[in-house]
């Protein structure tokens, strides 16, 4: 290409209009909320970076699949679409479609984990430790040293400790850990991704021990975009190549199609052991649907087919990466502390580099997520310890590693001049972050706590 811009390779074919509420409204918002952006209205919003998951703009080729989706309750032949992309890509015998990446985690979990088990992961998303610890077991993050430095440049900041898992499997006994996972790219961990050979090391600390290897590939290709940049060996590799060597090196995965699969909703759980699929499927049957559809329509599984090919598009990939790392650039530049480098589908703020004025168990990021809002009417999403701090019987709280705000870029959808708007309203609750104050909790559920609890500033 002789020109540097790197532009969005694609044309608008259908617009949603947005608009900002005014600041009466957005305190309003807030205060119905209960200071809580997942409380929010999204047309109380007009740039909506709370997740990249089920929020990106569909192709017209997915769309005219959807047309012809096949609605058969057994045996549609969009399901044998759907099975041939994933076959293909996986490299996975057997394919279980369910309504989004938790359900496969619930179904898989339930068959592999019990009670007093360990499961290793380089960070577990919120989903994952939940359905972890939903079956009495410990999830825990061995995640490498460099991953928990918001501001060092490394990267693979995503990848597993691999001495600290073999550790972890001597320490608490082979028979207590019934899989490996690891995160791709690591969603929890800023974003970063996972290299093919800590990949491979994982995969043969596994064979060694004989325990299963499991990848969340939610974000699989940009995985293997970053690998392709980053690492010996790949620059002249195509994503395709790349992806399918990773899940090569992998017994199984789940996958939300939210992220990757550039769908609205769906996901799946692959693997190549008959008999857990078996089982698997038999508690598909129970919650989801039958194994032909999973919970998902068959036009979501046209949608998702699509998808994961047209996620593996060089230009699109290169956009993709590199739209969330101009935003990076941009507030890096005004001098905002992030994490470092960028990652795939978000920008993380470090909120404890930022308002080291407010400690953790008074929810430094919270107070950024709703000053975003509050400023320009940018949601966002906390990942510190609201997300991931650990309450004690008497009444405090472990903190979590980080205390981050995720803006996570949905797929597709605005433009660069979306992006230079967020970055303004970013520079600007940065400079008056000396006179934001934190929030307590008034009220929680028992896991999964930031998705509906309510707080009050302090
Ligand atoms: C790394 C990772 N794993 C699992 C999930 C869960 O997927 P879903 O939201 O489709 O249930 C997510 C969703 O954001 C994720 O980012």
């Amino acid at each position: 290409m002789p020109y540097r811009t790197i532009i969005e390779p694609f044309r608008i074919h259908s617009v949603q209009a947005i608009k900002l509420p005014d600041r009466n409204q957005r305190e309003e918002a807030l205060r119905r909320s209960g200071y809580n952006p997942f409380g929010l209205h999204s047309d109380e919003v007009i740039i909506d970076l709370l997740t990249d998951s089920g929020t990106g703009a569909m192709s017209s080729r997915q769309w005219a699949g959807m047309l012809d989706g096949d609605e058969a309750y057994a045996g549609s032949r969009s399901f044998y679409r759907f099975l041939e992309v994933v076959q293909d890509l996986t490299g996975l015998a057997e394919v279980i479609p369910t309504h989004q990446g938790r359900a496969a985690e619930r179904i898989l979990f339930t068959v592999m984990v019990k009670d007093g088990d360990v499961v290793p992961n380089n960070t577990h998303f919120d989903t994952t430790r939940a359905n972890v610890e939903y079956q009495g077991a410990e999830a825990r993050d061995l995640v490498v040293a460099e991953g928990h430095d918001p501001s060092l440049l490394h990267p693979f900041k995503g990848n597993m400790d691999v001495e600290a898992l073999e550790r972890t499997i001597e320490e608490v006994g082979r028979d207590r850990v019934p899989l490996v996972m690891v995160t791709v790219t690591n969603n929890s961990g800023g974003g970063q991704p996972v290299s093919m050979a800590n990949l491979r090391a994982v995969r043969e600390v596994c064979s060694r021990y004989g325990i299963p290897f499991f990848l969340d590939a939610c974000r699989f290709a940009e995985n293997a975009w970053f690998i392709k940049l980053r690492e010996d060996g790949y620059a002249d590799r195509s994503p395709r190549e790349i992806a399918r060597e990773m899940f090569s090196l992998a017994d199984g995965c789940t996958l939300s199609a939210k992220k990757d699969g550039l769908s609205n909703i769906g996901g799946f759980l692959a693997m190549n052991d008959p008999d857990v699929a078996r089982d698997c499927r038999n508690l598909l049957i129970l919650t989801e649907g039958f194994p032909t559809y999973g919970g998902l329509a068959g036009y979501d599984l046209e949608a998702i087919a699509q998808g994961l090919d047209e996620v593996l598009d060089e230009e699109y990939l290169r956009y993709r990466i590199r739209s969330t790392e101009y935003l990076a650039e941009k507030v890096a530049r005004a001098g905002l502390p992030i994490v470092k480098p960028a990652g795939g589908h978000a920008v993380y703020l470090d909120a404890k580099a930022l308002l080291p004025h407010i400690p953790p168990h008074e929810y430094p990021a919270q107070a950024l997520v709703v000053e975003l809002y509050l400023d320009g009417g940018v949601r966002g999403a906390e990942i510190g310890s609201v997300m991931f701090g650990k309450p004690q019987p008497d009444g405090t709280e472990i903190p979590a590693p980080m205390e981050l705000v995720r803006l996570a870029v949905p797929r597709r959808t605005y433009t660069q001049s979306h992006i230079d708007y967020v970055g303004e309203v970013m520079i600007d609750v940065a400079e008056r972050a000396k006179g934001l104050q934190g929030f307590r909790i008034v009220e929680q559920a028992p896991w999964l706590r930031h998705f509906t609890a309510r707080f009050e500033p302090l």
